[in-house]
Order: C-alpha cells, then sequence, then structure tokens
C-alpha cells in the first residue's frame, strides 16, 4: 500500500468521464433509498463528494446536501455543477483531515461513497462523523469489500485495500453507532492486468447514532 497522498486535483477535470465512476455512485445512491426514507427536513454531509456524483442523486429528496472534500479541484467541478443546474439546497466544504481540519456542522444523515479507502486513520474519521450527526442520525458509507489492491490501477494514496465487513462493522460500533447493517450496493468488472477480468463488490454499511 503507498502511503503517499494522490493528487485528486488533477484528475477532477475528467472524473465522470469514466462510467463506472457515474455507475456506481447510482447504484450507491440506489442502494442507500433502499434503507432509509429521506425526506425534506433531512440535512445530509457527502464526505468525500469529489465532483457530486453522489450528492446531485440524492439533493432533490432532502433539504440540503453539504459535500466535503480535500480536493479543491474536485469541489471546483462540482460548484460549476451546483450553479449550472440551479441547486439551492447544495453547498461545498473544503476540508482535509490530514492537514488537521475536522468536520463540522450537525447532520441528520452522512453519506460517503468510495472515499474511506483514501483516509490513513479511520477510527478519527467515525469519531468526528459521530460527533457531526444529530441524535437518532444515520451513517450510510459505501466502500470495497477486500480488494487485493487490484481494484485502483495506481495505489497512491490508498492507504486501505477494501475493507473486510466484519472489522469495519466494529469500527461503526466503536465510534458509537447501533443497528449496524449492511448490503451488497454495487459490483463493477475491471481489468485488472494480463488480460484478466476481475469483479469487485461494494458494500453499503449503515449505523444509527
Ligand atoms: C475516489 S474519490 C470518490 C469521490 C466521490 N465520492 C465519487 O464517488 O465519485 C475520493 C474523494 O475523497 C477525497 N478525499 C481524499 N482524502 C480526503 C481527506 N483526507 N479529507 C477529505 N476528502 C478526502 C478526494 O479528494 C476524492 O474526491
Amino acid at each position: 500500500m503507498n502511503t503517499e497522498k494522490r493528487d485528486f486535483d488533477k484528475e477532477a477535470a475528467s472524473w465522470d468521464e469514466n462510467p463506472g465512476r457515474v455507475r456506481i455512485a447510482k447504484d450507491v445512491a440506489r442502494a442507500i433509498l433502499r434503507q432509509v426514507a429521506l425526506t425534506h427536513d433531512m440535512d445530509i454531509m457527502d464526505f468525500g463528494c469529489g465532483t457530486g456524483l453522489l450528492s446531485i442523486e440524492l439533493q432533490l429528496l432532502v433539504h440540503s446536501v453539504t459535500g466535503i472534500d480535500s480536493s479543491q479541484g474536485m469541489l471546483d467541478i462540482f460548484n460549476s455543477k451546483i450553479s449550472g443546474m440551479g441547486l439551492k439546497n447544495v453547498g461545498t466544504l473544503l476540508v482535509d483531515l490530514e492537514k488537521g481540519d475536522r468536520l463540522t456542522g450537525s447532520y441528520d444523515l452522512v453519506v460517503s461513497s468510495m472515499t474511506v479507502h483514501h483516509i490513513r486513520e479511520i477510527e478519527s474519521l467515525f469519531d468526528q462523523f459521530n460527533d457531526a450527526t444529530v441524535p437518532d442520525g444515520h451513517l450510510y458509507i459505501a466502500d470495497l469489500d477486500p480488494d487485493d489492491g487490484l481494484f485502483h490501477s495506481d495505489n497512491t494514496g490508498v492507504f486501505h485495500f477494501g475493507f473486510d465487513r466484519n472489522n469495519f462493522r466494529k469500527v461503526f460500533i466503536k465510534a458509537g453507532f447501533n443497528n449496524v447493517r449492511d448490503v451488497k450496493a454495487a459490483e463493477i468488472m475491471k481489468p485488472v492486468g494480463n488480460g484478466e477480468t476481475r469483479r469487485f463488490t461494494l458494500f453499503l454499511m449503515t449505523g444509527r447514532k
């Protein structure tokens, strides 16, 4: 596993050109909607929102979505979508936990897709998720099942090669979330070299504060 930070700014402009990413965001949004009834009084945080693929799928159904990311390049693309689509209930915040920034605000639902494997210290992240969630609020995390380091063609900034669901559940519980459950959220076939293609799966793990 590579311990360097990945430069998401460089990838931002072409991020949405990868159809697999767009489909994963849609599949994760559908999985979220199967687990929780979103309502127009809910405030959502999308941690590691990137260009807003997941936030945009959910925003119509809730009061507000705040997209949080450490890459200004990603947020620039997201912000241009927000103004282009005239979205009044969606905003972004630049937050880099690696630089000591902390999550602020109070949310009914915290979601995150394909981001936690890029975070070095996940226990402190989950403590912050708990701080940022209202009592009875929800935490919904979508990420890779163990991938043997093969999902990314370059593992720069990949601190976890997917997550074992049993261990990940313990992180939810340690941070103070209850009723922890997991479902399959998405799957994707990807070439992994030597002419081989492999099937990767994503889980959605859900918990309640
Ligand atoms: C693989 S992308 C996923 C983006 C988006 N959720 C999606 O599904 O398209 C991971 C995102 O996490 C962000 N990220 C990585 N490390 C972070 C950190 N320490 N704090 C906040 N965001 C971070 C990156 O900038 C990037 O936008």
